[in-house]
């Protein structure tokens, strides 16, 4: 634990007019979240949804830092895992946080990663349609991108985060320190979200992450300067493109491929979500290159560097891979990101200077990932 005295909070705040809220980022925020939201949200009552993992490490000291403050809560608990993102597990939440008595201005708190803020997101949208979220992000890829933007959503067996609504949270509070808990294959499926930032459009940060990102795992300091420039890049982009009109979309680097690498493997633990990006950003920057839009060096040092860091880089990464092009190219097909038969891809024109690239040919998407698949 870092030194008391040398704990800082950044905050950022998502600028949405009315809706506009504060990202709280620093060490040992738990403890003081019972105090925030007194503070800031006078009187309401909690439910806080969380999943079993982080529930048995982290719900106590959050529990307790609400009871300090006088917050009347409830603790909802799912299976950890991206199977607890279905209607099945929607349904039990919805109705144990109306089994609470959870009121409009009350507020339901995700204490989890991407999963439970996903799931628990959703439920505070249409609940009474809609109560307040709170977001209490505990993985790195929650904090540095599923707990800021307002999607949420649960997955359909036809495909990823295909049911799912916008709904801003009114605070996120991303504790760093809870990181410490993290599995080192999670923390870096979140890292990939992390370089991601800089390979869309801030080349400084990616060379900055190649020389610190040993740093950054380890802990303070840089992995809370990490958080917080990323953090702040995601809340930029999503004040000037709320619901993915425009710009957002650059936020989905290596997702379409991601998507359909994890949909291929049954969105099961051989593929975290974040393994999946790391390749599909080494694919898009790999196609890019084949389109001759970006240099071929590009790609090889955004591979060279997500490998070093320990992630997967190639198709054949993934234990038991053996997918056909064909196969990959029809879920890429039910992914959101097709209109009228053409692919809308996050192309690159280099390292930080991503584009959104809106009616690209099929196939020449289907003969690059004949070779990558092999
Ligand atoms: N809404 C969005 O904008 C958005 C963006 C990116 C990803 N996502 C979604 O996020 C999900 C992936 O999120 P994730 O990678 O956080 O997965 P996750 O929520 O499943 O968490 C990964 C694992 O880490 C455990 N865990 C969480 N915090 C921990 C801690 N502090 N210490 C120890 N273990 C901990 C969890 O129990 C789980 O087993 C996917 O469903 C993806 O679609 C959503
Ligand atoms: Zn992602």
């Amino acid at each position: 634990m870092a030194d008391d005295a040398a704990r800082t909070t950044t905050a950022i705040k998502v600028e949405l007019g009315a809706r506009s809220y504060d990202i709280l980022i620093g060490r040992g925020l738990i403890a003081d979240a019972g105090a925030e939201l007194r503070r800031r949200l006078p009187g309401v009552r909690v439910a806080i949804v969380s999943d079993e993992t982080v529930a048995r490490l982290h719900l106590n000291a959050l529990r307790e830092s609400l009871r300090a403050a006088g917050i009347d809560h409830v603790a909802i608990t799912v299976p950890a895992g991206e199977e607890s993102k279905s209607f099945g597990m929607l349904t039990r939440v919805v109705d144990d946080i109306l089994a609470a008595r959870i009121e409009r201005n009350d507020v339901v708190l995700a204490l989890g990663g991407g999963v439970v803020g996903d799931l628990a997101g959703f439920a505070s949208a249409i609940v009474r349609r809609g109560v307040r979220l709170v977001q209490m992000p505990t993985t790195l890829l929650a904090q540095v991108d599923s707990s800021v933007g307002g999607k949420t959503g649960i997955n359909s067996p036809r495909g990823k985060n295909l049911i799912g609504a916008f709904h801003q949270p009114a605070l996120v509070i991303a504790d760093c320190g809870v990181l410490d808990s993290l599995p080192p294959r999670i923390f870096n499926a979140g890292y990939a979200e992390v370089a991601k930032i800089g390979l869309i459009q801030d080349a400084g940060f990616f060379v900055w992450l190649e020389k610190n990102w040993r740093a950054m795992a380890a802990g303070w300091p840089e992995r809370d300067d990490a958080i917080a420039i990323a953090c702040r890049a995601k809340a930029e982009t999503v004040a000037a493109d709320e619901t993915e009109q425009g710009v957002r979309a650059l936020l989905n680097l290596g997702h379409t491929f991601g998507h359909a690498l994890e949909a291929a493997t049954g969105y099961s633990d051989r593929l975290y979500h974040g393994e999946a990006v790391a390749i599909g950003m080494v694919l898009a920057h790999q196609f890019s290159a084949r389109l001759g839009l970006a240099p071929p060096e590009d790609a090889e040092r955004v591979a060279a560097h997500l490998a070093e860091v320990g992630l997967p880089t190639r198709i054949g990464d993934i234990p038991g891979a053996n997918f056909t092009a064909e196969q990959l190219m029809q879920l890429m097909a039910q992914d959101k990101k097709v209109v009228r038969g053409q692919l809308t891809l996050i192309l690159t024109r280099g390292i930080g200077k991503a584009f959104i690239a809106r009616d690209v040919a099929p196939a020449s998407v289907t003969e690059f990932l004949e070779e990558k698949v092999t």
